[in-house]
């Protein structure tokens, strides 16, 4: 109740735009004694929020602590039912097996599950992902579209372009593709994809779309060992960025160009891709689960599948694996 109750003053105090609130008017519209709005406007202090006191007056909001939350990330949604539902914890493990099982229990398509921190953040062939406390985007979206099981690569490469266009629209910044599932800025790593599939041999029951985006981190926050392959939107651009803003504009992105690949297919996001990638035209060491193998990466086909070609003239249409450039 207690939590209600600092919510509701807060954001009475938020939509005041600029004006003192009393604290006698705050302990009226919510039965509660002025002791106890005292009591709550220091937690919200000691959450980060910067009030002005004015004797006789009241307070004033100042500034807010760059925090998500889910009602700061519905505040900011411009979509038709992506991020209707939600599910907002300080800490998880990860959020990829809590998004899992809501698809088991049949949450809707757009459901997201995101958090402050995850402990054990995990990366594509089970790699370790650091997910450092309120300072990126660590997220996994519900997918449900309607295609067979073996399309559901290609939303990888479609979650990187909604990604990539509004990373550029919120934090100025262009960032690039490297086939299939990096942004990248300045060749550092700024995004990573995880995409996971639950499906019958015939089609796609959910795709869980996990997101982690290294967006206020400053230099230490890296542990060392990746502080020479990863970057931050922040140390990128000089500014710290709104990540409700973001959170909500990759969700407008996703939901458009999810649905443009259900009704036609990966066609017309191809040229966008293209213009994010930084993978074509490069030379490029391919490692698949069979094999290693060096070569051109040449095209990306209308499927989204990337064709290398070998030094002896051969190309090879490549579906699944970790490049580097
Ligand atoms: C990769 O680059 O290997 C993919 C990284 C994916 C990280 C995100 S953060 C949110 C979601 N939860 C996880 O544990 N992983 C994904």
């Amino acid at each position: 109740m207690s939590g209600t109750y600092k919510h509701e003053i807060l954001k009475k105090l938020q939509h005041a735009n600029g004006e003192a609130i009393s604290g006698q008017q705050l302990a009226d519209d919510f039965e509660l004694s002025r002791t106890a709005i005292w009591k709550y406007i220091k937690q919200l202090e000691e959450e980060g929020y910067v009030f002005e006191t004015i004797r006789k007056k009241g307070y004033i909001l100042k500034s807010q602590p760059n925090l998500i939350d889910a009602l700061k990330i519905k505040a900011a949604l411009e979509t038709e039912t992506f991020g209707e539902q939600i599910i907002f914890k300080e800490t998880l493990p990860s959020t990829q097996p809590e998004a899992h099982q809501l698809a088991q229990q049949g949450a809707p398509a757009g459901t997201i599950v995101i958090c402050e921190e995850q402990t054990s953040g995990r990366g594509r062939m089970q790699r370790e992902w650091k997910s450092q406390k309120g300072k990126g985007i660590w997220m996994s979206v519900i997918l449900r579209p309607n295609v067979p099981p073996y399309e559901a690569p290609q939303f990888t490469l479609v979650a990187a372009v909604a990604i990539a266009k509004a990373i550029e629209e919120v934090a100025d910044i262009r960032p690039e593709i490297k086939w299939p599932n990096d942004l990248l800025i300045d060749g550092l790593k700024i995004t990573g994809i995880l995409t996971e599939l639950q499906a019958d041999p015939d089609r796609v029951n959910a795709l869980i779309m996990g997101i982690g985006i290294n967006v206020n981190h400053e230099t230490d926050d890296f542990p060392e060992d990746i502080r020479d392959i990863a970057t931050s939107l922040k140390l990128q651009t000089g500014k710290e960025i709104d990540r409700a803003k973001l959170i909500a504009r990759i969700l407008l992105h996703l939901e458009n160009y999810s649905n443009m690949y259900v009704e036609s297919g990966f066609q017309p996001i191809k040229k966008e891709w293209e213009n994010y990638s930084c993978t074509i035209g490069q030379q490029i060491k391919v490692s698949t689960i069979n094999e290693v193998f060096y070569g051109k990466a040449v095209a990306i086909t209308n499927d989204g599948v990337l064709k290398v070609q070998l030094p002896d003239g051969e190309t090879r249409s490549v579906y699944s694996a970790d490049i580097e450039i």
